[in-house]
């Protein structure tokens, strides 16, 4: 069975659409998401984007704030302390990756947790680790969770999850989450040995390598359910086109398994879902306070 992101994340969408008119009825707020871009790397630019037109299309305000890639970290940070101290602004999100001469972990440290849609600051990976309420937690490990019940409904317990991938995006997060639902996680990496038998144990793999088509049909145990976060760009031998294909050999590893997410149309197309998903959280957390 091939699991439908696409049409997942227009389901989420729609549900959040009906949220943000109700908190718009009740307390005359409309979330509001602010996306920092800088420089102009293509993928980043496809991404912002279509984050720009799914936060309109679900009724929430949208912000774009594009740098040039000569920014300097000082001012990316001048920046990001207006939008920490702005109240109209609920949601931040700095578009990775950053030009080299900006340090990522000094940037994402600056950005108030309260409105880190990513999840990415400290505090909320540590609310995270220590299943403590309020965390905002990374898109699309919060993807991966809601595409895997789907297929094997709200109650994971016992099932043993094996994540290859230990990134802190989505392998260490997607762990934890998986842990959270009571399954027993296992978390592979390029430095583990006999790779394709501890994926044999998975009754979930996730895969998060960002290696394609990595995942062989062997590696799979029958009727497990696959979960394949990567987004890889290879050339089609024949037309000399470009393609997208994931980390798990799809069409091998589809007559293996119980369920598995497409490349593309599987997982991506949720982690944009669960941002809206994010900053409706986070608005209604600071509207909470007034
Ligand atoms: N670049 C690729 N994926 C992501 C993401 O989830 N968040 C941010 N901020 N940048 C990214």
């Amino acid at each position: 069975m091939i699991i439908d992101g696409k049409q997942a994340a227009a389901d989420l969408r729609v549900a959040l659409a009906i949220e943000v008119k109700k908190l718009k009825e009740s307390k005359g707020i409309t979330p509001s998401l602010t996306v920092i871009l800088v420089g102009k790397d293509p993928a980043s630019q496809v991404y912002v984007r279509n984050k720009a037109k799914q936060t309109i299309e679900v009724g929430m305000i949208s912000n774009e704030i594009r740098l040039p890639d000569t920014t300097s970290q000082e001012e990316l940070l001048n920046q990001l302390s207006v939008l920490n101290n702005d109240n109209s602004v609920h949601g931040i999100l700095v578009q990775l990756p950053l030009p080299k001469h900006i340090d990522e972990s000094v940037v994402i440290a600056a950005i108030n947790p309260e409105k880190d849609v990513d999840g990415f600051h400290a505090m909320n990976s540590g609310r995270l680790l220590n299943g403590e309420d309020g965390a905002l937690v990374p898109c699309t490990p919060q993807g991966c969770i809601i595409l895997a019940k789907q297929h094997l409904g709200d109650d994971l317990s016992g099932k043993h999850a094996v994540v290859i991938g230990r990134s802190n995006i989505v392998g260490k997060p997607v762990a934890l989450l998986l842990l959270q639902e009571n399954c027993t996680v296992t978390i592979a990496h390029s430095r583990t040995k006999n790779l394709a038998q501890v994926c044999q144990q998975a009754d979930i793999l996730v895969a998060a390598v960002g290696r394609a088509e990595f995942v062989k049909a062997d590696w799979v145990k029958k009727g497990a359910t696959v979960i394949d976060v990567g987004i890889n760009r290879i050339e089609n031998t024949e037309t000399g086109k470009a393609k997208l294909v994931g980390d798990v050999d799809f069409t091998a590893v589809n007559d293996v398994c119980g369920a598995i997410t497409p490349v593309p149309g599987g997982v991506g197309p949720m982690t944009i879902a669960c941002l809206l998903k994010n900053t409706l959280e986070a608005a209604r957390r600071q509207s909470a306070n007034l």
